[in-house]
């Protein structure tokens, strides 16, 4: 939250978030498991990390795997839990060949310790790549997010490290999972759903909101595109007034 989002209006975003949904009915459809619709949904995100490379974009946030996901069939959460392992395995390398810097968000605590082991290992490999900064949202959710930073606060207070001044805007944003990256830019929602889910519910306060009906596993490169020429048609006024982001006014409230 260090940085605010995107207040030039460039044309490419520097963060783009994705809710990455619809596995389920695309295997459905084909009268298949919902589990070979997750695996083709791996590489619809494989396809995604690559485009985002390719296009520039600094900043890729993905929902691989909510806090409420749990409620799933235990088989369905299982398969899931392997199919991460398996991924992460194979790819983590193809990721550090391309630049890609790899960090989870989440609550990892829950994870068998063979899951934490491969994370935390993703995110040593690749600790030093610079050119995509590739946050996984696995056990993520926006308010578990911010109970998360407030607690840290109430902590402080307690050992008197802080004054209840020192929390602000700047100060909260900063204990959260996406501290010191800019709020994404663009919000991609596949599966034809118009909801958040409980993704980064602070972080999209500014957030462009784009919702398709593709299925996550057919999201591909024009469907990208699409989003981004969207995206790039957008005035973001930031509260301001259309004639004041003309004519480049840059004064701000805060
Ligand atoms: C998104 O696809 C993947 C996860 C939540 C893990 P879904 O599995 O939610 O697919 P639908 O919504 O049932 O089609
Ligand atoms: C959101 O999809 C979570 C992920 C894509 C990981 P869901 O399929 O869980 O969302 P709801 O339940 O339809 O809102
Ligand atoms: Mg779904």
């Amino acid at each position: 939250m260090a940085t605010p989002a995107n207040e030039n209006n460039a044309l490419l975003p520097q963060h783009v978030a994705v809710v990455m949904d619809g596995n389920g009915r695309w295997a459905k459809k084909r009268l298949l498991p919902r589990t070979a619709g997750h695996k083709a949904g791996v590489d619809a995100t494989r396809r995604l990390v690559e485009l985002s490379v390719k296009k520039g974009v600094r900043y890729l946030t993905i929902f691989a795997f909510s806090s409420e996901n749990w409620n799933r069939p235990a088989h369905e959460v299982s398969s899931l839990m392997a199919l991460f392992v398996s991924t992460l395995n194979a790819e983590v390398d193809k990721l550090d060949a391309q630049g890609v810097r790899i960090r989870f968000i989440g609550d990892r605590s829950r994870f068998a310790s063979n899951l934490q082991d491969g994370i935390a290992a993703a995110e040593r490999t690749t600790a030093t790549n610079t050119r995509l900064c590739l946050n996984v949202a696995v056990n993520y959710g926006g308010r578990w997010d911010i109970v998360n930073a407030v607690r840290e606060f109430a902590n402080r207070l307690i050992d008197g490290l802080i004054e209840v001044a020192d929390i602000n805007e700047q100060s909260l944003g900063d204990a959260l999972s996406l501290a010191g990256m800019p709020d994404p830019d663009l919000f991609i929602r596949t599966g034809g759903e118009q909801r958040i889910s409980n993704f980064l519910l602070w972080q999209v306060a500014y957030t462009e909101l784009f919702f398709t009906d593709a299925l996550w596993p057919d999201f591909d490169e024009a469907a990208y595109d699409q989003a981004l020429r969207w995206y790039a048609s957008r005035q973001r006024r930031f509260g301001k007034t259309g004639e004041q982001v003309e004519s480049g006014h840059v004064a701000r409230v805060r």
